[in-house]
């Protein structure tokens, strides 16, 4: 069963044939309307679940959209208004789903929800998003990272600001498609050790640099994210911001980096906290083709799932 857990839990080869098949399927959409169906409808008479126990607006138009352009059917389901919100068991739910829907794609909490889901259906399971990890957005970096600049191999990626799950499937793809990753930022908030751990067991350099200004020297890509996530309890705010502001993505932050070193953001993003809008609105930043990219990665990971 080809389920889209976590980047390192799939196959190199599998990784890039994904890729690059998203850059093909998007290429084949070019000058046609976002509603217009593909040439071919590998999803034809095919039911997608989309789960969502947190907002989403990417996630959910993107893999919507993506669904349908491909000829499938889409159910959309929030996690509250399911009888998985008000205690029936995650396996007893990955059971039935798997009578109705031939995919399940889910964005959840605790990651043991999304593996309980996957142990228990008969049918492939996406990870939209847990606490842990966020990999269908990292593969629509890898994409557009590759759109704009070749080849991520062998390239300095800094990601600055908080260690969280977005950075964890970065670690993944960075021990993955084999590029180098410099963490920068407060120690409290680094990365867990097992994702530092994996991604240099495969070969790649990880550092850690707690100064922002020489962690960015010889950047390739400079990525950031937003200073409290989901499942961060509010109440932390004030505090993490304090630790954080000294990571802010800005432009004296990007001089210090190669002239020609790309910005990225999963979005959404609070402007003017963990990256200022002269960087967003930038001319090196990709934030737009990333969420773009999120549509054409994902498609080609469904088909993949499939084996369509
Ligand atoms: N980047 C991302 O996953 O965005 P959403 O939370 O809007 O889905
Ligand atoms: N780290 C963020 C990513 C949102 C797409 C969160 O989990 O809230």
């Amino acid at each position: 069963m080809n389920h889209f857990l976590d980047i390192h839990k799939t196959d190199p080869a599998a990784l890039r044939g994904i890729i690059d098949n998203a850059a093909v399927m998007k290429s084949a959409r070019q000058g046609r309307s976002r509603g217009a169906p593909d040439d071919d409808q590998p999803l034809a008479g095919q039911m997608v679940a989309l789960i969502f126990e947190k907002p989403s607006t990417r996630t959910r138009v993107s893999f919507d959209v993506g669904v349908r352009q491909m000829g499938g059917q889409t159910m959309l389901l929030s996690g509250s208004e399911m009888q998985l919100g008000h205690g029936e068991t995650i396996a007893d739910t990955a059971r039935v789903l798997s009578r109705y829907v031939d995919l399940i794609m889910i964005r959840t909490f605790d990651e043991s929800v999304l593996i309980e889901m996957a142990e228990y259906a008969d049918v492939p399971v996406i990870n939209g998003l847990t606490d842990r990890t966020h990999p269908c957005q990292i593969m629509a970096d890898i994409l557009t990272y590759e759109e704009h600049r070749g080849p991520i191999k062998g390239k300095k990626v800094v990601w600055s600001g908080d260690g969280n799950n977005v950075c964890a499937s970065f670690l993944h793809a960075a021990g993955q498609f084999g590029f180098d990753m410099t963490f920068t930022g407060p120690a409290q908030l680094d990365p867990e050790e097992e994702f530092i751990g994996l991604a240099r067991k495969s070969g790649v350099r990880i550092n850690i640099e707690r100064d922002p200004h020489k962690a960015v020297e010889g950047a390739d890509l400079v990525v950031t994210d937003t200073w409290v996530s989901m499942h961060d309890s509010q109440s932390a705010k004030e505090r993490r911001h304090n630790m954080l502001r000294a990571y802010q993505v800005n432009e004296a932050l990007m001089a210090s980096a190669k002239p020609d070193a790309l910005f990225m953001h999963c979005l959404p993003a609070h402007r003017e906290e963990e990256a200022t809008s002269a960087v967003m609105d930038g001319a090196n930043s990709v934030v737009f083709d990333e969420a773009e990219n999120r549509l054409h990665a994902q498609k080609a990971v469904m088909r993949w799932c499939l084996g369509l």
